[in-house]
């Protein structure tokens, strides 16, 4: 039975649906309205499919929804009606983030987190998680709900920071495992692990990870996904310290290192953000029928959302999906490639010397995938900086770009939107500090789209992704270098 507020979602969605116009070209937007994390990244039933958190009637953050989208690529999408709306008592405040599986019997379950709130509100709001049943298109929430409350949690956990459960299939056991975000006693974040035979009755079976105070307070959505005998965690802690890879107040990171099955017990060797750009938040992945391992995440800080100069009737965009590597414990993170479909009419420049600034034929536009390769002219003779200046341009009598700039000796690649045109912006430029030096070579990807701009360095071994809120008049692109370098670029518009 759809409820009311279910029904009045997927209406009001309908009657309302932003124009292609309006978005970006190859991002995802939600049908209307605001959008936050990705939830029930999968595949099921012959297509990959993506829920959000979704509130259609503002492009501000509301009471949660879940917002619902299929798709065969990965790339282009078809809306399907919102799969859940907070109409029960035990999720009234919200259907918060959570993911989703498939069941032996062939429905799928999402798994999300409600938020209980006691007859004294004064006493409080939990967190519980909930579950709904469904065939990819309606959903119907258990009747046992919520499956696991406060009373299931290990001494010290609190009951109001617990939320955005992932769930998988461990293929050693058949039994489901479930990572959840938690807050210990010591107030920071932990990553609570549960078990379930069925996927309806769950129990508590350790911390799989802690932060112990070093990073952030609470972790949020937590993601994990095994490679062999390793162990891949990502968490989205809030409040972090801006320091070192960390430069959002609600960072990202990921935690690699080895995962023995039989036990569940996580032991981490290294920790690294997992993008260094303005805007990514609460990732999701999923295990692609081929075997890959693809993520997507929020395209947004926190600290930003609700600043935008544009008026438009929705809010939030996803990154593009990513192809996900490990090599040893560092993440190598990679465009789809079905992402390749879109590309049209190539420019290629090859060998060019550079000193100064110029701008090249063909090359400028807002909707672009375009790699640049640089390197010194001889390996004595290195240059001082490169830089290329994206959605360049006089709007209005002022001028407008983002600056992205690498430095050789520091070993140093900036991006700067300082100058960009977002005028509520409070964050300075990202900085990222490359591992190794390969004596001033480097390259860059660059997946421009109308408002934002991915960049993929060294063929995905660090990613910055930003929001770009610059008039679309601003269209050119220019290439400057301190000393001579050499570059070579590769261009396509994305249709
Ligand atoms: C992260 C988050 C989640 C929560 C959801 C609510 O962005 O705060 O922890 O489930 O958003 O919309």
């Amino acid at each position: 039975m759809i409820s009311d507020k279910l029904l009045q979602a997927r209406i009001y969605e309908k009657n309302n649906e932003s124009s292609a116009e309006s978005r970006p070209r190859f991002h995802f937007t939600p049908r209307t309205g605001w959008m936050n994390d990705p939830n029930g990244f999968s595949y099921y039933d012959g297509a990959y499919h993506l829920f959000y958190q979704y509130y259609p009637y503002d492009t501000k953050w509301g009471p949660m929804h879940w917002g619902h989208a299929r798709s065969e690529d990965l790339v282009h999408w078809e809306y399907l009606p919102a799969a859940l709306a907070p109409d029960r008592s035990y999720d009234a405040e919200g259907c918060w983030s959570g993911s989703a599986v498939t069941l032996p019997d062939g429905r799928q379950l999402l798994v999300y987190t409600g938020r209980l709130v006691t007859e004294n509100r004064e006493e409080g709001i939990f967190q519980v998680q909930c579950l709904a049943v469904g065939d990819g298109l309606d959903y119907e929430k258990y009747e046992g709900n919520p499956v696991i409350t406060g009373a299931d949690l290990p001494a010290g956990a609190s009951v109001r920071d617990f939320r955005d459960p992932k769930v998988w299939l461990d293929e050693t056991t058949g039994c489901y495992l479930m990572a959840v975000g938690s807050r210990a006693a010591d107030g920071s974040g932990q990553i609570l692990l549960f078990r379930s035979r069925d996927g309806f009755s769950w129990t508590y079976v350790k911390v799989l990870e802690a932060c112990h105070g070093q990073y952030g307070h609470m972790w949020e959505c937590p993601d994990f996904t095994v490679f062999g005998d390793k162990g891949l965690l990502m968490v989205s802690p809030q409040d972090m310290i801006r320091e070192g890879e960390f430069q959002n107040a609600h960072g990202n990171m990921y935690l690699a290192g080895s995962y023995d099955k039989e036990t569940c017990t996580f032991s981490r060797e290294e920790v690294h953000a997992i993008d260094h750009g303005y805007d990514f938040y609460a990732t999701q992945t999923l295990i692609a029928p081929d075997g890959r391992r693809i993520m997507i995440a929020w395209m947004q800080a926190w600290e930003n959302a609700h600043e935008h100069p544009f008026p438009q009737d929705w809010a939030g965009m996803m990154t593009v999906p990513r192809e996900l590597t490990l090599k040893g414990n560092r993440l190598i993170q990679n465009p789809i490639r079905e992402i390749e479909k879109l590309r049209s009419d190539k420019v290629a420049y090859h060998n060019l010397t550079l000193n100064g600034r110029i701008k090249l034929a063909g090359i400028s536009g807002r909707c672009l995938d375009m790699t640049v390769d640089v390197k010194p002219v001889s390996p004595e003779d290195h240059y001082e900086y490169f830089e290329i200046r994206l959605a360049e341009g006089e709007v209005r009598g002022r001028y407008y770009t983002s600056v992205l700039r690498y430095e050789p000796a520091a070993g140093l690649v900036t991006f700067d939107r300082a100058v960009s045109g977002y005028a509520g912006d409070c964050l300075p430029a990202r900085k990222l500090k490359l591992d190794e030096d390969r004596d001033g070579v480097i390259r860059f990807r660059i997946l421009l789209d109308k408002y934002s701009a991915e960049i993929f360095v060294n063929d995905g071994e660090y990613v910055l992704s930003s929001v770009l809120e610059t008039s679309q008049a601003a269209r050119g692109i220019s290439f400057i270098s301190q000393g001579d370098c050499r570059i070579d670029i590769e261009k396509y518009d994305m249709f």
